[in-house]
């Protein structure tokens, strides 16, 4: 079985020819997996945002959308940082990092600390408000939905990424319900569903 991706059957499971299914449809149009058919394919993948951070002398910020919760006993969860990042020399280097799930109302912090603009270092910090992660020393931005200290367990380079594995030392969550989404390469809200 083919699945029928963007015709007007889209999702509809179809059958091949000769298969004994009645409607034969024509494969999808193949497009080369080049880097922007792969982020065009990956935003239709809905994720919160984080800003994730590092504390003590590497101190830093990055949005980040590539995070996943990996296992519960241990408590692990991974993250996906380009191998260019500041990032990504600031949590190898510092063992550890931590993240802030931002709120629906934290667009701006998301859009500040994925440009590259802003200063490096303990200044990037002064327009935020946060505080010190108790087992990290990260900062956690205040207002966000919750949070989680990780010390680095494992990294694997993956391409032009890699792939850091977290032990959860800490987490807690903020007051507020509703998160910031980004798909499509825009940012949205998370709304529940009518009925
Ligand atoms: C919504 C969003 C999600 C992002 N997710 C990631 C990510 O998961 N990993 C990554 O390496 N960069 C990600 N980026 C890009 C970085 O935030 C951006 O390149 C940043 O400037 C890198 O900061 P640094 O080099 O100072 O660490 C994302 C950007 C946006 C806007």
């Amino acid at each position: 079985m083919d699945l029928d991706l963007d015709g007007p059957g889209a999702g509809r499971a179809v059958g091949r020819a000769g298969s004994g299914a009645t409607a034969a449809q024509p494969p999808p149009a193949a497009e080369p997996t080049s880097p922007t058919a792969m982020r065009a394919t990956a935003a239709r993948f809905a994720t919160g945002v984080v800003v994730l951070t590092v504390g003590g002398e590497q101190v830093h910020g990055m949005t980040a959308n590539a995070l996943s919760s990996v296992s519960l006993e241990p408590p692990l969860v991974l993250c996906c940082v380009a191998r260019t990042a500041v990032m990504h020399q600031a949590i190898t280097a510092a063992g550890h990092f931590a993240f802030s799930v931002l709120a629906a109302d934290q667009e701006d912090r998301a859009r500040y600390f994925a440009n590259k603009a802003r200063p490096l270092g303990p200044a990037q910090f002064d327009t935020v408000d946060w505080r010190p992660g108790p087992h990290t020393g990260a900062p956690l931005l205040a207002g966000s939905l919750a949070w989680m200290e990780c010390e680095l367990t494992d990294a694997h380079l993956a391409g032009d990424h890699s792939v850091f594995i977290g032990r959860v030392l800490g987490c807690g969550r903020g007051t507020g319900l509703s998160g910031l989404l980004f798909f499509e390469g825009t940012y949205r809200e998370v709304v529940p569903l009518a009925g």
